[in-house]
């Protein structure tokens, strides 16, 4: 397959990999049973994880604690996870080892690499919480979601599947529903029935007494 740069502008900060003895430890031990790389051709989901259920993205998960958490709760689901900073990698293959999460793959990857090989119609739900707020007007140009972003993810999706979007930046949700709103094959639906583990960064916020949006949408064809 012919590799498409999908963006040059980053959505995450370059930062010094600082990882701990454990997280490096991890790294080490556990990328070879849970960890994927980028691949040659489009996933092949069946035989990454020997089934065929619902396969569920997670973009920038951080220490990965709340998808370590959903993953328990959901053992019939398959889950997808990329993040290109190694000791949040490093910490989520500790926690997936110590659960033996045979559902979970990780990746630590720029997702902007991964994109292309996601077969399109593939993904039950991609879910990208609390992404870096680039809270500085000439920085938006970095947030993660983006239109063009948006359209290229809903691709990936199968009919009906789910976006769910999380922050807590009252601008930058104001923005998310913008773009959410421009994208035709998406529908917003209700979020009551909805919950989800609390991720590390929704727990620093919260302290610091920031509120919380969640938006789900529907890809409607
Ligand atoms: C503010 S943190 C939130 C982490 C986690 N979701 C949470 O709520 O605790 C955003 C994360 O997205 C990751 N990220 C940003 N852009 C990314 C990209 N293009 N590919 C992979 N990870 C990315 C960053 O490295 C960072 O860990």
């Amino acid at each position: 397959m012919e590799e498409k740069k999908l963006r040059t502008v980053r959505s995450y900060v370059r930062r010094e990999s600082r990882l701990t003895s454990a997280q490096q430890r991890a790294l080490d031990e556990f990328m070879p049973q849970w960890g994927l790389t980028v691949p040659t051709t489009t996933f092949d989901f069946r035989s990454i994880y020997g089934n065929d259920n619902e396969v569920v993205l997670e973009i920038g998960f951080g220490p990965g604690t709340s998808l370590v958490e959903q993953a328990i709760a959901e053992p019939q689901t398959n889950f997808l996870g990329v993040e290109i900073h190694g000791p949040g990698v490093g910490s989520c293959l500790a926690g997936v080892a110590k659960n033996n999460l045979q559902n979970v793959r990780v990746m630590r990857e720029d997702f902007m690499d991964v994109l292309p090989y996601i077969p399109d119609n593939s993904l039950q739900k991609i879910q990208i919480f609390f992404p870096d707020p680039w809270p500085k007007k000439r920085h938006h140009k970095r947030r993660l979601i983006q239109v063009e972003f948006v359209v290229d993810i809903t691709y990936k999706l199968k009919s009906q599947g789910i976006i769910h979007l999380a922050t807590d930046w009252e601008n930058y949700a104001a923005h998310m529903v913008n773009v959410l709103n421009r994208i035709g094959n998406l529908q917003q639906f209700s979020t009551e029935r909805f919950s989800r583990p609390k991720t590390k960064f929704e727990i620093r916020g919260e302290k610091l007494g920031h509120g919380v949006w969640d938006f789900l949408y529907r890809k409607t064809e």
